[in-house]
């Protein structure tokens, strides 16, 4: 931080109210923007930190729709529960509002009438898709036809899910509207454009030439937009639901809901801070950081800032967009609609007092420079290996200890060795290493920084041994518990940032009444005498079974993804019926069934197939008992040349349907035949 600012304002992305956060939003965003917000107040910075939902746009009016209830129901069951998960999980806001808000209405609407005033758009008019049955221009996502890559017949107007490709809704062929299934016809439509063009050159200077410092992934983008060209955006749509444009004769139109969300920072601020709000945003000395994900990165840093520098006023631009890459769920995109996800609301409940658990790994994985991946048994192991068997074991140790010898008084240091002198020069340095990664945002290697401070703890007792020097020299067992439990609370500071509630609870334990920055690797911040109170576990081990259930949970809702998607596949060449005729059907009564030794999917039937017994063997082993079948009915092909399979030869095939997740299930009659029935 070359420049001293007097004030930090940090903004976090404000998360769309169509469904609850989960883990990719918290580790992109939240959680790194906490632990920065809760590191600047450690230090006594002057700082604000604020969220809020963001609750316009089409997804929401479509949910809305396909449950029959209205926008508002939707934005007002997802608000309540993103706020109180975020509270629980120990997001530390400011002020966690929304977009639907008075507030935020007027100020929107203001911020574009101001504009509007200073001639700062261009009008346009376009031929845009229109629901003559519905009497309503019909965004993308409304419209559907078939796509013109792949063929698919259900691909929306903004992309066909099938090939992933980006669509127009003019792209589809039969394009109709989702809402009356009438065909679409093109209407003339006017709205409002902001020239990015014309505040091209001082963005580029802004970004490119004033903020290389910016994390490559960040600047990189920036670049590559500037470099293409900035094109005129369009500011309004027509749709019902939104902050609509306070212009005459626009009726029917809103604010695009990427002008009016950003603008959310500014009117939840305003409501933090009725009278002082504009010194967060005006003033040059106040530092403003936005904490977004990589797909919001061109709004935060050309289309945002062109809107503010085109209203003037002496609003600030960001000093930094620490934006994060994605997050991926055990190997696979993280995704909403499919409920590939870990929902925070469902964590807090099946994981109770585990907030840490998930803030730690959220930041030791954070997707800082590419995307990464959460999974299950990473979370356990590094509860159970770094959390419990270093952090956790460090902290008990010291604390039994003190209550062992010492009556759980701090005991009375003598003088340092240079065993102690080391441990703490050696803890300053990990202090600063970890403030210069805060400083920096590279909260992955800042939580190792502050790991290092527990790993110090437990070599240290590892090497000094107090417990057996207890025989023989108390007065170095004395100094060995006071450094000990000095570290225990120089941990109690710097994990503060990161796991919240852990230090909370080790600071009550150590009886320290707050925590702050300037006292980290401090030797003196407990003073002997002292009480500490009786060891608490830190961190209990999380055992297999919790474990277990997630990722059966994960394999269920893939299991009800693949049907959801099944597609039938396509019909085979046409045959005539004689050919048809040719295969020789028929219906068999189950015998015996076994499995085939050796043969893990094979299972050997014998069959009454009316002209005495046969032999067929048939690959469902993995999809039956075999004892479950005896007795049953079954269509089987009997004139398919005998094959062997496994040492057994199979004189037919017994028929069964492949279901969407590949399993498979056997043919038989609606109701009981005798044996030999052809089946024609
Ligand atoms: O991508 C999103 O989830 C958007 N709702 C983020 C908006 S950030 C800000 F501009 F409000
Ligand atoms: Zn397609």
């Amino acid at each position: 931080m070359e420049k001293k600012f007097k004030r930090t304002l940090i903004t976090t992305a404000l998360p769309y109210a169509n469904g609850p956060v989960h883990i990719g939003h918290l580790a992109g965003v939240y959680v790194p923007a906490d632990i920065y917000a809760r590191y600047m107040r450690l230090k006594g910075e002057d700082v604000i930190m604020i969220g809020g939902s963001d609750e316009h746009g089409v997804p929401i009016t479509i949910k809305a729709r396909a449950e029959g209830v209205t926008p508002q129901d939707i934005v007002d069951r997802y608000h309540s529960i993103i706020k109180e998960s975020m509270a629980g999980l120990g997001i530390s806001f400011d002020i966690y509002s929304r977009t639907t808000s008075d507030i935020h209405h007027e100020t929107a609407s203001e911020f574009f009438r101001h504009l509007y005033d200073k001639g700062e758009f261009v009008e346009k008019t376009s031929m845009q898709p229109y629901d003559e049955t519905a009497g309503e221009f019909l965004a993308d996502r409304y419209v559907m036809g078939t796509c013109p890559h792949c063929g698919n017949e259900r691909a929306y107007g903004d992309q066909c899910e099938a090939c992933g490709t980006s669509l127009n809704a003019t792209d589809l062929i039969n394009p109709r509207s989702t809402l009356t299934d009438s065909p679409i016809v093109l209407k003339e439509t006017k709205h409002w454009f902001l020239p990015l063009d014309k505040w091209e050159p001082a963005l580029s200077k802004w970004i490119l030439d004033g903020h290389k410092e910016w994390k490559s992934n960040v600047y990189g983008q920036c670049k590559s937009w500037i470099d293409l060209g900035l094109q005129p955006r369009a500011v309004s749509r027509d749709l019902k639901w939104g902050v609509p444009v306070p212009v005459d004769g626009a009726e029917g139109k809103v604010l695009y809901v990427w002008f009016d969300a950003p603008i959310g920072y500014i009117s939840n601020t305003k409501e933090l801070l009725p009278n002082t709000w504009q010194t967060y945003w005006k003033d040059p000395e106040t530092r403003i950081i936005n904490f977004i994900g990589k797909d919001n990165i061109v709004f935060h840093c050309i289309v945002f800032p062109a809107m503010m520098m085109a209203y003037g006023d002496n609003f600030q631009l960001p000093d930094n967009v620490p934006a994060n890459e994605f997050l991926n769920l055990e190997g696979d995109k993280i995704s909403t609609s499919r409920n590939w996800a870990v929902w925070l609301h469902e964590y807090l409940v099946d994981f109770p007092g585990k907030q840490d658990v998930l803030r730690y790994v959220l930041t030791a994985n954070a997707p800082e420079t590419k995307d990464n991946d959460f999974t299950w048994r990473d979370f356990q192991a590094r509860n159970n290996n770094e959390l419990v068997a270093v952090l956790g074991n460090f902290v008990n140790r010291a604390i039994v200890l003190t209550h062992k010898y010492f009556e759980g008084k701090v005991p009375v240091a003598g003088e340092y060795t240079d065993v102690d002198k080391q441990l703490f020069a050696d803890i300053v340095a990990a202090k600063d290493s970890l403030s210069a990664n805060l400083d920096t945002f590279h909260f992955r290697e800042a939580l190792k920084d502050a790991m290092e401070i527990a790993r110090l703890g437990n070599r240290y007792l590892q090497e000094t041994e107090p417990w057996k020097l207890a025989k023989t020299d108390m007065e170095r067992v004395a100094t060995i518990l006071n450094v000990a439990l000095q570290i225990c609370a120089n941990i109690a500071i710097a994990f503060e940032p990161f796991l919240p509630f852990m230090a909370e609870k080790l600071r009550g334990l150590l009886g320290m009444s707050s925590a702050n920055w300037s006292k980290l690797g401090a030797s003196d911040i407990l003073n002997a005498g002292d009480t500490i109170a009786p060891a608490e576990l830190l961190f209990e081990k999380i055992e297999d079974e919790a474990i277990d259930a997630q990722i059966q949970r994960l394999e269920r809702i893939k299991e009800e993804n693949k049907v959801k998607n099944f597609k039938a596949a396509p019909q085979q060449e046409d045959v005539e019926f004689d050919t048809f005729m040719k295969a020789d059907l028929r219906v068999g009564t189950v015998l015996e069934c076994k499995k085939v030794p050796k043969a893990d999917k094979l299972l050997q039937f014998l069959i009454d197939d009316g002209m005495g017994t046969r032999t067929i063997v048939s690959g469902i082993a993995k999809y039956y008992q075999p004892e479950d079948l005896i007795g049953k009915q079954v269509c089987f092909i009997a004139n398919l040349a005998p094959r062997k399979l496994k040492g057994v030869v199979s004189q037919g095939m017994i028929l069964s349907a492949e279901n969407a997740d590949g399993s498979l299930v056997v043919m038989g009659p609606t109701a009981p035949v005798v044996p030999g029935a052809q089946v024609k």
